[in-house]
């Protein structure tokens, strides 16, 4: 079968791939329940690791309850409506009772308003600039349904830009930040989750307002370390196969560390991109770290 790199439409300014854009009336009509819970990230942030550990403390840390299907199946991703084998997230929600723990990449200004008016919950996860751009081209060059990343170089200049699919970055990060605490936002770094993950599940537990025991959590912390998941079929992506996701180019569990930027800027590139960093972020004070 051959793949189609879809091109991007901007709605409301934000680049979408065409096919997103093309559904747009009915993912921003889309009407939540108030017990559902969202996962917004950014691209690449730690998405699939959060998800994971979400079902995990849902189902008291039953790891062949969360083997039950792959990451998508149980975890509907909103603005996904095609290509095939990707489930629509729409077409899934319609199929599943409340309450639904529903993923999203859109930013801020573009989550439909329901989940707003609903008081829904919202895990927001953010990680450093660097390290989510270079994880994103690897992404963009498995990923054949994604727009082509082309060469490094240029890459650094449309991530800066907020060319990529759902756009800017840093408007990502900030739109979620200014109101994580108007909107009762739990607002998450990938950082703190690698530096002491049993933390952050605590923290994901208390929001979702469960409780499981210490011995459970512990489960949870080592079912979702990068090793676990990067081997667990229902976790790692496998689900997507060649031609939509060739993984032999590069795999979906690639890395998962903090820092991998510093083996892909050179000097000048990372001088550059700070500069310009610091002229985008000025207006907040977001505590990203770099290195740890
Ligand atoms: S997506 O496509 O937006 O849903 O991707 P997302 O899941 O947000 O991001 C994928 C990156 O997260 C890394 N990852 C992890 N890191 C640490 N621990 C765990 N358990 C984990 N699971 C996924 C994954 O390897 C991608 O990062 P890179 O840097 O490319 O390895």
């Amino acid at each position: 079968a051959s793949i189609t790199r879809f091109p991007l439409i901007p709605i409301r300014g934000v680049p979408l791939m065409s096919y997103i854009a093309n559904s747009w009336d009915s993912i921003w009509a889309f009407r939540p329940d108030p017990s559902d819970l969202l996962i917004a990230t950014y691209p690449k942030a730690g998405t699939t690791w959060t998800q994971e550990i979400v079902d995990l403390l849902l189902h008291n840390g039953d790891a062949e309850v969360c083997k039950r299907a792959p990451t998508p199946v149980r975890i509907p991703f909103l603005e996904i409506c095609s290509p095939p084998p990707i489930p629509s997230g729409l077409d899934l929600l319609r199929t599943r009772d409340p309450p639904r723990v529903i993923k999203t990449h859109l930013p801020f200004q573009l989550v439909p308003p329901g989940f707003w008016e609903n008081k829904c919950k919202v895990i927001y996860v953010a990680r450093n600039a660097k390290d989510n751009m270079v994880s994103y081209y690897h992404f963009d060059r498995m990923n054949l349904t994604q727009p082509e990343p082309g060469p490094w170089d240029g890459y650094i200049e449309k991530f800066m830009r907020g060319q990529l699919s759902w756009g800017s970055w840093y408007d990502h990060v900030k739109g979620y930040w200014v109101e994580r605490e108007k909107r009762n936002i739990l607002y998450l770094f990938y950082e703190d989750m690698k530096e002491n993950p049993r933390r952050e599940v605590e923290r994901i537990m208390k929001y979702m307002d469960l409780s499981v025991s210490d011995e459970v959590i512990n489960k949870i912390v080592e079912l979702t370390s990068f090793k676990n998941m990067k081997e667990n079929p229902m976790a790692n992506y496998s689900c997507v196969p060649a031609p939509v996701f060739d993984h032999s180019i590069s795999p979906f569990m690639r890395k998962g560390e903090v820092g991998d930027w510093t083996n892909h800027f050179t000097p000048e590139q990372s001088k550059m991109f700070d500069e310009d960093y610091e002229e985008q972020m000025k207006d907040v004070n977001i505590p990203f770290r770099t290195l740890i």
